[in-house]
């Protein structure tokens, strides 16, 4: 491996806790309300020390980034929109204090409807956060409560405007479609709703049955065949595309003439990212030690908060044999692909050793790929996980970890 440059770097901020877990997701996140003889109450939990040991962990973070600036941030749950305005600006100012930032920094916060309020949106606008990603999922009440969310469709409204209003001018909206019981309308008629709040970003997911959340283990009734999948989706592309929003991602779309999501296009164009807080996830190329290392941090908030304990749960480089499937993972799931150079710039690997799966993936019309461009096909967007099985570790053996990395510039 040769790396000659280092990726640009952006900072994932994890946020465990959540008013009420959904039967569907399967986020490191935690319940706040307890149910108990048909009662609900509230569980308190300790934001203050949270903000105290992100920025700890932080700082253990430093010495493998040094020099380098950050250019998005992204915090996410869980529900970091439970947060107190005072503790975001706390949060960010002493992030700040720590790693420098790029001047047109994306700052992202993620935000549940049901915990809107305007004056503490107020407050996230003043403590830097420039870009809202609001939990919509649905504006229909029925699949909202199927869906065991805490907010009604007047309240997911609301929270758009709040945001607007709070001056937020880069707000994107999650929603889910094949939910239980959904008809091709009823989806197009949620996708409909939130087009017409005009968010510059939208986020269209099919709902999925994850391993151990409660909708895997009692499966709701009438989920949605692969032909009602398929019929949604090719109704709902095409929608958004008359409405001038361009899909970038398997599921991302952004409207004509507004960014994209730098941070989650970074993490899909095999960037590098630090990840603190509970569960976080992080990767960073290093020039002193040559390498492109993986950790995560501990995921229950418990023992992330114990002071007895490390911050880091696992960590682990990555190995030559690795790095195809590793770069493709994400790359290929970009619309527009990656530039062919940018597989030996984020790997260090020569683009020969890929040549040969590029050029399977090619016979079958599954890739595109030239000097300039590797890109999946629209066939090929149908079949991702066949294209990947290409770039497993059993096709690169002869790879190894001997070669030296080189590390020419820093960003
Ligand atoms: C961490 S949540 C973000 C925001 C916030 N916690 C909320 O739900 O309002 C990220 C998004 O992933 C999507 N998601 C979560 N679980 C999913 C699943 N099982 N299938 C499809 N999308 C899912 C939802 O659209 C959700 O808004
Ligand atoms: S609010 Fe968001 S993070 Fe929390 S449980 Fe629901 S989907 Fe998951």
């Amino acid at each position: 491996m040769n790396i000659s440059y280092l990726p640009p770097l952006t900072l994932y901020i994890h946020f465990p806790w959540c008013v009420q877990k959904c039967p569907y997701c399967d986020f490191n996140s935690h319940g706040l309300q307890k149910k108990a003889d048909g009662h609900k109450t509230n569980v308190s939990y300790p934001e203050d020390e949270y903000i105290d040991a992100l920025l700890k962990d932080l700082e253990e973070e430093l010495p493998a980034v040094w020099g380098r600036s950050i250019s998005a941030i992204f915090i996410g749950g869980g529900t970091p929109s439970l947060m107190s305005a005072e503790n975001m600006e706390r949060l960010l100012s002493g992030v700040r204090a720590r790693l420098p930032f790029l001047s047109d920094i994306e700052i992202t916060m993620e935000a549940n409807p049901g915990t809107v309020e305007a004056d503490k949106f107020s407050g996230f606008y003043q403590a830097g956060v420039n870009r809202i990603s609001i939990g919509v999922q649905s504006f229909d009440n029925q699949f909202l409560k199927t869906l065991g969310r805490i907010h009604n469709e007047d309240e997911a409204t609301k929270a758009f405007h709040i945001a607007r209003n709070a001056g937020f001018n880069n707000i994107n909206l999650d929603l889910m479609y094949a939910l239980p019981n959904q008809s091709i309308k009823q989806a197009m008629q949620d996708l409909t709703k939130a087009i017409e709040l005009k968010p510059e970003h939208l986020s269209w997911y099919q709902l999925t049955l994850e391993p151990n959340t409660a909708f895997h283990h009692s499966p709701p009734k009438n989920m949605a065949d692969d032909d009602r999948v398929a019929d949604i989706s090719e109704r709902g592309l095409a929608i958004l595309k008359e409405s001038n929003y361009q899909r970038y991602e398997v599921s991302a779309f952004s409207q004509k003439g507004k960014n994209n999501c730098w941070h989650n296009t970074n993490y899909w164009q095999f960037g590098d990212y630090i990840g603190i807080g509970a569960g976080a996830h992080g990767k960073i190329t290093r020039a002193d030690t040559q390498t492109i290392t993986r950790t995560s941090k501990r995921r229950n908030p418990k023992d992330y908060l114990n002071s007895e304990l490390t911050f880091i749960d696992k960590s682990y480089s990555l190995s030559a044999v690795q790095m195809p499937f590793e770069f493709m993972l994400n790359a290929l799931r970009l619309v527009d692909g990656v530039e062919a150079s940018s597989f030996y710039e984020r790997t260090g690997i020569i683009n020969h050793h890929i040549e040969n799966s590029l050029n399977k993936c090619i016979d079958r019309g599954l890739i595109v790929a030239d000097k300039d461009k590797i890109q999946t096909t629209e066939f090929g967007y149908q079949y991702l996980n066949e294209v990947l099985s290409e770039f497993s570790d059993e096709h690169f053996s002869h790879l190894n970890n001997n070669n030296k990395i080189e590390i020419k510039e820093i960003i």
